[in-house]
């Protein structure tokens, strides 16, 4: 499965690429307005860094959210951001007009990530429109109380049944509790922030068996 980060911060990123072998890195207005930089330069820095550590690692870049019922517009946008940085994968809404302009940027080899997804049947669109990857929000149904492992399983059945190379990115997440039902609901990969990955990589009782064994370890000799 691959570990997604899913930020602007150029350091965050640099650490999660250095110590957590991340597989690529998704970006939104809102990760970019927390940079503090501006879109266009951000988003290069960050492809330039990114593909100092491997070619395959991608980074979804979005396009701009005014531009939703406008398919002119967004596909004018990915045909300026794409030829930017080789590993840019172009995020546009899951919109009558997202998904038309996902299916002109993808018929044209432009790799495009559908974002915004809620529904399996907007998952089905996208991948019927060509999308490379299709973002289901999984923590924004959890907070509002609504099941979200049949949501993906859902999605992955209908991708498998018919042979759709789309992958599915699942986003939004907001632990690792939503991480490990992605993995088993069969979902290609997860996006989280720097803070729920650290966060669930720990657990308190590692750090309570360390304890006991320092305490055991500093009681014997080691030659
Ligand atoms: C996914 O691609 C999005 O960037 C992200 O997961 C959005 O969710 P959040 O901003 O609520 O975390």
């Amino acid at each position: 499965m691959k570990f997604f980060l899913d930020s602007a911060i150029v350091e965050e990123i640099h650490y999660a690429l250095e110590m957590w072998d991340i597989d690529g890195v998704t970006t939104n207005p809102r990760h970019v307005q927390a940079s503090g930089k501006p879109f266009l330069s951000v988003v290069q820095e960050i492809g330039k860094l990114v593909a100092q550590y491997d070619d395959e690692k991608t980074v979804s870049v979005q396009t701009n959210p005014h531009s939703h019922n406008d398919y002119k517009a967004i596909v004018a946008e990915g045909k300026k951001l794409a030829p930017m940085s080789p590993n840019f994968v172009i995020k546009m809404p899951c919109t009558e007009d997202g998904y038309r302009a996902c299916h002109v940027l993808s018929s044209e080899g432009i790799r495009v990530n559908m974002t915004l997804c809620f529904s399996p049947i907007q998952a089905l669109h996208a991948m019927r429109m060509g999308a490379y990857y299709i973002s289901p929000f999984i923590g924004w149904k959890e907070t509002n109380s609504e099941d979200s492992r049949t949501f993906i399983e859902e999605m992955v059945s209908i991708r498998d049944n018919y042979g759709y190379e789309t992958e599915i990115l699942v986003a939004a997440v907001r632990n690792g509790r939503q991480i490990v039902d992605a993995a088993v609901a069969g979902a290609d990969i997860v996006t989280c922030g720097h803070s729920v990955y650290k966060e669930a990589f720990d657990n308190p009782y590692t750090e309570m068996g360390l304890g006991k064994f320092k305490g055991f370890w500093d009681k014997t000799q080691y030659e």
